[in-house]
C-alpha cells in the first residue's frame, strides 16, 4: 500500500523551451498507468441518499448558490446510481487505472468513526470490485475537498484536532478498503483548500479569514518587462512557495528555508512578535519527514512571474504574493481557451515534473489530473481537448525518456463532464459529455475519448504505424 501527497495545480515556469509542439513518436512504457480521474462531489450526486451526511460542498451550494454559479452537485452525473455505466466507459477506453475520491460524509456521515454508513461503504466496495474485475487499478483520494459539516462546525482544518479526525478516517479507510487499494492519495490540492477555502472564500467552506492568516491575491499591475536574473530567481521562489510549502515538509520534514526566512522577516517588519508561518515541533518534523511513497501533481496550465524587488509591507493585510515577492501572469500571446486564466502551455508540464523530480531526489511521480476545459457543448473536440492531451502527454513523455523523470502514470481529467466547483456546469473537461438537463444524465463519447482509447491501447500518440518502442 502506498500513499502520495498531492501537490497543487499550477505550474510556474519561467521561459519557453525548444520543440514543444513536435509530438513524440515513441511508445509509452508497457507498465505506464493510463487512467482518468474524478472526485466524489463532482460526479456522485445522491447528496443525502441512504444515510450520507452533509458535507461542506452540500452546504456551500445550498446556502451560497451565488458562489457556485447557481448550481450544485445534488445529482451531478448521478454516478451514485450510474457507477456501473462509468466502469463500462473506463473498460471501453482500455484504461488500467481510475482515480476517484471517497466522500468522507458518505462512509462516515458525521466524520467520526463511530458513525459508519453501511450503504456508503457498500457503494465504494462495489465500485472497487467492479474496477478490479476489469483490471482497472483504483487510485483513491481520501480528501477531495468535501469534509463533513459536523467537522467543519468544530473548526474544520483550523482545529488541530483535524489531525486526529483525519487519522481515524484514514485508518478506517485502510481497514475497510485497504486490501483492494494499492495506491492512496491523501489530500487533493491542499493549496486550494488553504488559499481559497479558508483564504479568499471562493471555495467551500467559503471562509474569508481575518488577517493575517489570509493569503489573498494581489491585484497589482503586471509589469511586463523582459526577464532578468531577479525574475528567474522569483520564478524559483514562487515554485518553492507553491510546491515546497507542502512538498518540503513531507520530503524533508520542514518548510523551505526561504519561506521561513522571508515570512519571518516580513512578519517582524509588519509588527508581529513571531512569524506568521507556523513552525513544526520536533515531533511533527519526525512524523512527517519522508512520508510520501510517490508524488502526485495536477497540471492544467502555467504562469510566468516577475519579481517585485521590494514588496510593500502591509501590517494589516499581508498576502502570500507579497511574501513571495512576485507578480504572476499569463502572457496574452499564449494560446487561449474560453477562460482568461487557462492558457494551453504543454511545455510547462515537462518543466514542472522536472522541477519536482530534481527537488525531491527523483521520486516516482504521477500526474493525477490534466485536462482541457470548454463550455461542454463540443463533441468534436479533437482539435481542442484531444490535441491538448496529445501535446501535454508528448511533453510529459519527453520528461520521462529524455530527462529521466520517474513518471509512472497519467490520469486525464475527467472521465465525464461534471460539477466544476464554483464554475458549476459552465466549464467542462470530460472525455464523455453528460446531458445535465436530462434526468437520466446520458453520457456521450467525445472525439477525445476515442483518441484517448487509441493512446491507451497503443501507447502511441500518433497513428500506430508511426510509433517506435
Ligand atoms: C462519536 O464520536 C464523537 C467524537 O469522539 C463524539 O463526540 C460523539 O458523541 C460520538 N457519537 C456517538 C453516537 O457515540
Ligand atoms: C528528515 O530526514 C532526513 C533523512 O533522515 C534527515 O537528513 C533530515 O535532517 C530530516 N529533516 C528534519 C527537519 O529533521
Ligand atoms: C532576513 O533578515 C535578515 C536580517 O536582516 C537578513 O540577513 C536576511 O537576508 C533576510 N532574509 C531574507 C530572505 O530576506
Ligand atoms: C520508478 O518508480 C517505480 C515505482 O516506485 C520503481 O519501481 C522504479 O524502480 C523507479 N524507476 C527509476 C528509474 O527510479
Ligand atoms: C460553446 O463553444 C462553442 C465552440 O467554441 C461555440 O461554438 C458555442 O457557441 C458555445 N456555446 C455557448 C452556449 O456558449
Ligand atoms: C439534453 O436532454 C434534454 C432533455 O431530455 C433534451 O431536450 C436535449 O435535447 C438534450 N441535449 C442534448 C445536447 O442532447
Amino acid at each position: 500500500m502506498k500513499g502520495c501527497f498531492l501537490l497543487v495545480s499550477f505550474a510556474l515556469v519561467h521561459h519557453i523551451a525548444g520543440d514543444d509542439y513536435v509530438v513524440s513518436n515513441r511508445r509509452f512504457p508497457k507498465d505506464f498507468k493510463f487512467g482518468t480521474a474524478s472526485a466524489a462531489y463532482q460526479i456522485e450526486g445522491g447528496w443525502n441518499a441512504d444515510g450520507k451526511g452533509e458535507n461542506i460542498w452540500d452546504r456551500s451550494t445550498h446556502l451560497y448558490p451565488e458562489k457556485n454559479s447557481y448550481a450544485n452537485g445534488d445529482v451531478a452525473c448521478d454516478s451514485y446510481n450510474k457507477w456501473q455505466e462509468d466502469v463500462e466507459l473506463l473498460k471501453g477506453m482500455g484504461v488500467s487505472a481510475y482515480r476517484f475520491s471517497i466522500a468522507w460524509s458518505r462512509v462516515l456521515p458525521t466524520g467520526f468513526v463511530n458513525s459508519s454508513n453501511p450503504a456508503g461503504i457498500a457503494y465504494y466496495k462495489n465500485l472497487i470490485a467492479a474496477l478490479k474485475a476489469n483490471n482497472i487499478e483504483p487510485l483513491v483520494t481520501m480528501h477531495h475537498w468535501d469534509i463533513p459539516t459536523v467537522l467543519e462546525d468544530l473548526g474544520g482544518f483550523l482545529n488541530s484536532d483535524m489531525q486526529e479526525w483525519f487519522l481515524d478516517y484514514a485508518r478506517f479507510l485502510f481497514e475497510t478498503f485497504g486490501e483492494d487499494i494499492k495506491d492512496w492519495v491523501t489530500f487533493n490540492e491542499p493549496k486550494q483548500t488553504c488559499g481559497q477555502g479558508y483564504g479568499t472564500g471562493e471555495l467551500a467552506p467559503n471562509m474569508l479569514m481575518e488577517k493575517p492568516t489570509d493569503y489573498m491575491k494581489l491585484n497589482s499591475k503586471i509589469n511586463k518587462k523582459k526577464s532578468n536574473y531577479e525574475d528567474i530567481e522569483a520564478a524559483e521562489r514562487n515554485l518553492i512557495f507553491t510546491f515546497g510549502w507542502f512538498g518540503h515538509p513531507i520530503n524533508f520534514g520542514d518548510y523551505p528555508e526561504i519561506m521561513k526566512e522571508r515570512i519571518a522577516n516580513r512578519s517582524l517588519l509588519e509588527g508581529f512578535e513571531t512569524s506568521r508561518l507556523p513552525s513544526f515541533t520536533e515531533e511533527e518534523k519526525r512524523i512527517i519527514n519522508g512520508t510520501a511513497d510517490f508524488i502526485c501533481v495536477n497540471i492544467y496550465t502555467s504562469s510566468m512571474v516577475n519579481a517585485i524587488p521590494e514588496p510593500e509591507i502591509r501590517p494589516l493585510s499581508p498576502t502570500r504574493d507579497l511574501d513571495i515577492g512576485t507578480n504572476v501572469f499569463q502572457p496574452d500571446y499564449w494560446e487561449p481557451t474560453i477562460t482568461s486564466w487557462f492558457k494551453v502551455v504543454p511545455w510547462g508540464a515537462r518543466k514542472l515534473v522536472n522541477w519536482i523530480s530534481n527537488q525531491y531526489g527523483h521520486p516516482e511521480i504521477m500526474v493525477t489530473e490534466n485536462g482541457y476545459h470548454d463550455n461542454g457543448t463540443v463533441i468534436h473536440d479533437m482539435d481542442t481537448r484531444g490535441r491538448y492531451h496529445k501535446l501535454y502527454l508528448s511533453n510529459l513523455q519527453d520528461a520521462l525518456y529524455k530527462d529521466g523523470v520517474n513518471l509512472t502514470g497519467y490520469m486525464a481529467w475527467a472521465l465525464t463532464d461534471d460539477f466544476e466547483w464554483q464554475f458549476g456546469y459552465n466549464i467542462q473537461l470530460g472525455l464523455y459529455q453528460v446531458n445535465f438537463t436530462d434526468p437520466d444524465r446520458p453520457r456521450t463519447p467525445k472525439d477525445s475519448s476515442k483518441y484517448y482509447r487509441h493512446v491507451v491501447t497503443t501507447r502511441c500518440l500518433l497513428v500506430d504505424e508511426e510509433c517506435i518502442d
